[in-house]
C-alpha cells in the first residue's frame, strides 16, 4: 500500500522508520506527469533499496518566468495509481508553501558544470533543481537517488553537488526510455500536435546520424556535432543547442575523444524537447 505524505516533517519520519526499521530507502524525485521512463527509475531504485519513495513536486524555483510552470501536466491520481502498481512504499506530493515558506531565502549552487548547455539557455534552472534536491536529500535521508539521463546535465550537476557537499547519497543514472519509433519519452511530449510529434523525431534522427558517423570511425567532434544539427536544423522551429561536448567537464572536448556527449534542445512551437547520446558508450537511439 503506498502512502500519500504532503507534510514535509511527516515525511522526513516515514522515511526515519523505514531506515531504522528495513535499511535502505530508495528515492526518486520526479515532478509527476510519470511515464515509463520515471517507472524505470523506480524500478531500478527497488532494486537497490528495501523502503522506496517518490517525490512528486512541481519545483517553481527550476522554472523561469517565461517557462512553463503554469501548463506543467498535473496527473497526481493517475501517478498514484502507477507508484502503488510498483510497490511504492510513500509518495511525498508537498504544496509549494510547504516548500517554501515565505522566510525561505538559501539557493544550492554548481558552478561551471551548471554553465554550459541548458545553462546558456534556463541561467537559473540548476539552482533551482540542485535546492530542491538538497532539500528533498535531506528530508529522504536515501541510500541511493535515481535520475533519468535524459536531463544528462542536471544528472551531472547532482553527481557534483553530492560529491562537494559530501552527501551520502548513490545518484544513479537510468538510460532514457524511448518510443518505439525512437522518441524519448517525456512529460511534454503530450503537448505536441500529431504533425509535431512526427517532426519531433528529426532530434533522435540526428543522434542516430551522429552515432553512425562515429561507429564509422569518424571522432571529429565539430563533424559529429552537424550530422547531429543537420536533420534538426531542417525541421524544428528554433534551437537553442546541438553540441558535443566531453561527457564529464560538458566542455568542448579533445579533438579525438573515447566519448563524447551529443546533447540537442530545440523548440517545436511552444513545446521544447531535449535529447542526448554519449558516443562510445550507448546503444544507437
Ligand atoms: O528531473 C526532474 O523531474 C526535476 O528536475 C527534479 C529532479 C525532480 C527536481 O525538481
Amino acid at each position: 500500500m503506498t502512502t500519500v505524505i504532503r507534510e514535509p516533517a511527516e515525511f522526513r519520519r516515514a522515511c526515519d522508520d523505514a531506515r531504522r526499521a528495513s535499511g535502505r530507502v530508495g528515492l526518486v524525485p520526479t515532478m509527476g506527469a510519470l511515464h515509463a521512463g520515471h517507472l524505470s527509475l523506480v524500478d531500478e531504485a527497488s532494486r537497490r533499496a528495501d523502503f522506496l519513495a517518490v517525490t512528486i513536486f512541481v519545483n517553481p524555483l527550476q522554472f523561469a518566468a517565461d517557462e512553463d510552470l503554469q501548463r506543467y501536466p498535473k496527473t497526481l491520481e493517475h501517478d498514484l495509481q502507477s507508484c502503488q502498481q510498483r510497490g511504492v512504499d510513500v509518495v511525498f506530493a508537498p504544496d509549494t508553501d510547504a516548500m517554501y515558506p515565505d522566510c525561505f531565502q538559501t539557493q544550492v549552487r554548481v558552478a561551471e558544470l551548471a554553465k554550459p548547455l541548458e545553462g546558456v539557455f534556463r541561467p537559473t534552472h540548476f539552482e533551482g533543481v540542485t535546492t530542491v534536491v538538497a532539500k528533498l536529500f535531506n528530508l529522504t535521508g536515501p541510500c541511493a537517488a535515481v535520475f533519468g539521463r535524459k536531463d544528462y546535465q542536471q544528472w551531472k550537476v547532482l553527481c557534483r553537488m553530492v560529491g562537494d557537499l559530501d552527501m551520502p547519497i548513490e545518484v544513479v543514472g537510468c538510460p532514457i526510455v524511448r518510443e518505439p519509433d525512437g522518441l524519448a519519452l517525456s512529460s511534454r511530449n503530450r503537448y505536441l500536435s500529431e504533425a509535431d510529434r512526427h517532426r519531433a523525431l528529426a532530434i533522435v534522427e540526428g543522434l542516430r546520424a551522429a552515432h553512425d558517423a562515429w561507429e564509422h570511425g569518424e571522432r571529429k567532434p565539430s563533424v559529429l556535432e552537424n550530422a547531429a544539427a543537420t536533420p534538426v536544423e531542417a525541421v524544428f522551429d528554433r534551437i537553442d543547442y546541438v553540441a558535443a561536448v566531453d561527457p564529464e567537464t560538458l566542455e568542448p572536448s579533445a579533438t579525438s575523444p573515447e566519448r563524447l556527449l551529443i546533447a540537442a534542445a530545440a523548440h517545436l512551437g511552444s513545446t521544447r524537447l531535449i535529447d542526448n547520446v554519449v558516443l562510445g558508450e550507448d546503444p544507437r537511439p
